[in-house]
């Protein structure tokens, strides 16, 4: 799909449709609509008074041949109440426009910019929002509808007087959505088709191709670092497991900047192990890698981006399989720290692999830490699956992080830290236990967990098992993987 600025008056350029958005609100044909609806005999104020087109969010309005224009259909999006509004939202109304075309056989639609959203962010924001919604999960279908296919988009009425900086904004909004649907593909990948050494390999193939360096540590290399509770987690497979270690080092950095480590769980898949899982639903445990693959979504569109602080991303791949083996309930293992950890349930593998991760990334010299995971399934509880659970320490870097997701539009909560979590991770005979003792708190526990690794360094954690992948599809995003959380991890990093 190609996304292209395009300076033409949008009534006479030719193309299957012409998309813009309306308020819910009063006169809501106004501006740019209130032309459209001039050259259209007043049809749009002639929907609006029969109570079709009423401007609420993410409503449909598609008129046929609309007079006065050259575009051969007029779709018009719900915008929802002003007031409510932001910027971000933009995706949402590109997206479901996409969406909603694509699957009637446009292959060319115009998207017109409105009044007081002319900008190169603007731009940005709709760009992401189409190359998110272009994306479909059929790689594995052999019967495709090939002749569904946007094919362009041009981008019509954004600001002349900013058009300096506007193919600027359409090329990282291109980046950052091309990022995201390269991770996705990969937690769609089912796990025969993804382990850890095939990972590491796309992810490896990855970084040559962007330019950034990267190090594949193996099974040898692992024991010799002495990651132990990566290896407890990985001895119950016959997969040998990975951690994958990429760097984007800036051209002219300062000696002083701080090193952001990315830290990502992949898990390719997680089947409880000995602590094993029931049957309904285990299949969407090869998603359990959706944390690596954030990170190697962030790491790509980095390279293209260039922040100006060096970013190391560390991914610990493995299975977590209930093989001869396996770690047991009740075994403890020395993670790479020092640290003992007793493992009361093989199925809180995520920390164990995370452990090592975040305690290795801060050897390698991070200062400031971000870790995704699909950690828990009590998050879902806490959050459903409308926000990520964002933890972290210091609380002002974690709100530093929680201004980026709002900015690029990423619902992320945050949770709390206070130190009676930590009670809960205390082991009898070991430093700590993998699951929290009493009731609750699951999330949290499984943070504080990662906390004992990150110990004093700047730490974020994202636990998004809840948001990673969607079971229905909604009108701006197929069904299945969403790529959640690179665009935060990106501005944060090109912000730091
Ligand atoms: N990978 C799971 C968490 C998960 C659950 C992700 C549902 C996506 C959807 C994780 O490894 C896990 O099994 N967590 C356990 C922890 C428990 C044993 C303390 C959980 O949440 O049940
Ligand atoms: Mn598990
Ligand atoms: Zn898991």
């Amino acid at each position: 799909m190609q996304i292209q600025l395009e300076n033409q008056p949008y009534s006479s350029i030719q193309a299957d449709a012409i998309v813009s958005y309306i308020f819910d609100k009063e006169n809501r044909i106004d501006g740019i609509l209130n032309d459209i609806d001039h050259a259209m005999d007043g049809r749009l104020a002639a929907l609006v008074a029969t109570g079709e087109l009423t401007g609420k969010a993410l409503e449909l309005v598609l008129v046929h041949f609309p007079e006065g224009l050259d575009a051969k259909r007029l779709l018009l999006v719900g915008a929802g109440k002003p007031e409510k509004f932001a910027q971000s939202d933009l995706r949402k109304i590109a997206g479901t426009a996409l969406r909603h075309l694509k699957s009637r056989g446009v292959k060319k639609f115009i998207f017109l910019a409105r009044e007081g959203e002319r900008g190169p962010a603007a731009a940005q924001a709709v760009t992401e929002g189409l190359g998110v919604a272009d994306f479909e999960s059929n790689k594995y279908q052999t019967d495709k509808k090939t002749n569904r296919e946007i094919q362009s988009v041009l981008l019509a009425g954004f600001d002349a007087v900013q058009n300096g900086k506007l193919p600027e904004a359409v090329e990282h909004g291109r980046v950052i959505a091309e990022s995201q649907n390269f991770a996705r593909d990969l937690i769609n990948e089912p796990s025969n088709r993804l382990t850890p050494r095939m990972l590491a390999a796309r992810a490896e193939a990855m970084a040559k191709e962007v330019g950034l360096g990267v190090e594949i540590l193996d099974e040898r290399k692992i024991s010799e670092l002495k990651m132990g509770a990566l290896i407890g987690v990985a001895q119950g497979s016959v997969e040998p497991p990975r951690v994958i270690v990429i760097r984007y080092t800036p051209e002219n950095a300062r000696p002083d900047a701080p090193v952001l480590g990315l830290v990502g769980k992949a898990v390719t898949f997680d089947t409880g192990g000995i602590s094993i899982k029931p049957a309904e639903n285990m299949e969407k445990m090869k998603y359990d890698m959706g944390g690596g693959a954030t990170m190697l979504g962030a790491m790509r569109a980095i390279a293209y981006l260039k922040p100006s602080v060096p970013v190391i991303a560390v991914i610990p791949a493995t299975e977590n399989m209930p093989g001869g083996r396996a770690q047991k309930p009740g075994d403890v293992q020395v993670a790479m720290s020092g640290k003992t950890i007793e493992v009361i349930n093989t199925d809180a593998e995520g920390r164990m692999v995370l452990a090592d991760g975040v305690f290795y990334a801060r050897k390698l010299g991070a200062t400031h830490l971000i870790d995704a995971a699909t950690l828990t399934g009590a998050i879902q509880v806490a959050l459903a699956n409308v926000h990520v659970g964002a933890f972290g320490t210091p609380r002002e870097y974690l709100d530093q992080f929680l201004e980026s997701a709002k900015a690029v539009g990423e619902k992320m909560w945050p949770m709390p830290m206070d130190d009676e979590y930590e009670e809960m991770i205390k082991s009898n005979i070991a430093d700590i236990r993998n699951t929290g003792s009493g009731k609750g708190g699951g999330a949290i526990t499984g943070a504080w967990f990662i906390k004992e690794f990150a110990e004093d360094t700047p730490w974020i954690h994202l636990d998004i098992a809840a948001t990673c992948w969607v079971d229905d599809g909604k009108p701006w995003l197929a069904k299945g993987p969403t790529g959640v959380a690179i665009r935060s991890i990106v501005d944060f990093a090109m912000k730091l």
